[in-house]
């Protein structure tokens, strides 16, 4: 899978953090012209040295661990979810938002003995939070706009990314626990950190001169 030749490949979060990311190398001096007129191509030469892979947060992490992409830009929500065997090394600073335990305003979440349900899109980051409380819970996986499933009486609360808490806040919802700080790490596969080691270093400084 690893070949020293090619350019140094940078798989990036489409959308915001891929933007982000494209503002930060353009910063460092990176012509990014082919990835902001990219149309629907996926994979594009930025500068001379390195070569973007637009991809799903989950999949960047995929193509990390398995070496086909060397370095990746995705959100500590994913790797918290997905729990891959690489090098994180840098806090990019952009992306923030938070992990929150969330549901209906004005409810005591914790009142009664029943066993709570759970929805969410990150099934482990529920599990194991609930897991360190010590609180046997059910949880349901949702594919999207999960704030829906207390609404419809499906689960008492949601385990979810909040970020400006517009979304809660326009469904009648608010924070009951603040989970865990989220923004955009800078992840390396582990064969590459060894094998490209000046390249991924000398990146990496300039990334955080930059920051
Ligand atoms: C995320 C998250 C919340 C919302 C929070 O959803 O799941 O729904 O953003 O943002 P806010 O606090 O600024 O309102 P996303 O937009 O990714 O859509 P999805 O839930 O359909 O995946």
């Amino acid at each position: 899978m690893q070949n020293e030749n090619r350019r140094l490949r940078i798989a990036l979060t489409k959308g915001r953090l891929e933007n982000k990311t494209v503002d930060l190398l353009d910063k460092i001096g990176y012509d990014c012209t082919a990835v902001r007129d990219k149309g629907r191509k996926l994979i594009l030469p930025v500068g001379d040295t390195l070569e973007a892979v637009l991809a799903k947060a989950n999949d960047v992490i995929t193509y990390v661990e398995h070496g086909v992409c060397d370095i990746g830009v995705v959100g500590k929500d994913t790797i918290m979810e997905m729990n891959g065997k690489f090098f994180e090394l840098v806090d990019l600073g952009f992306g923030k938002c938070r992990f929150a335990l969330a549901g209906p305003k004005g409810r005591d979440f914790y009142s009664g003995h029943n066993v709570k349900t759970i929805a969410t899109k990150y099934p482990n980051v529920a599990r194991s939070y609930f897991e360190k409380q010590g609180m046997d819970v059910e949880i349901v996986k949702i594919e999207g706009s999960v704030e829906l499933a207390p609404l419809l009486d499906l689960s008492d609360a949601i385990v979810d990314i909040v970020e400006t808490g517009t979304t809660l806040k326009e469904n009648g919802l608010e924070v009951y626990e603040d989970i865990a700080p989220i923004s955009a790490r800078l992840i390396v596969n582990t064969v590459s950190m060894k094998l490209r080691k000046a390249e991924i270093e000398e990146l990496i400084a300039q990334i955080e001169k930059n920051l």
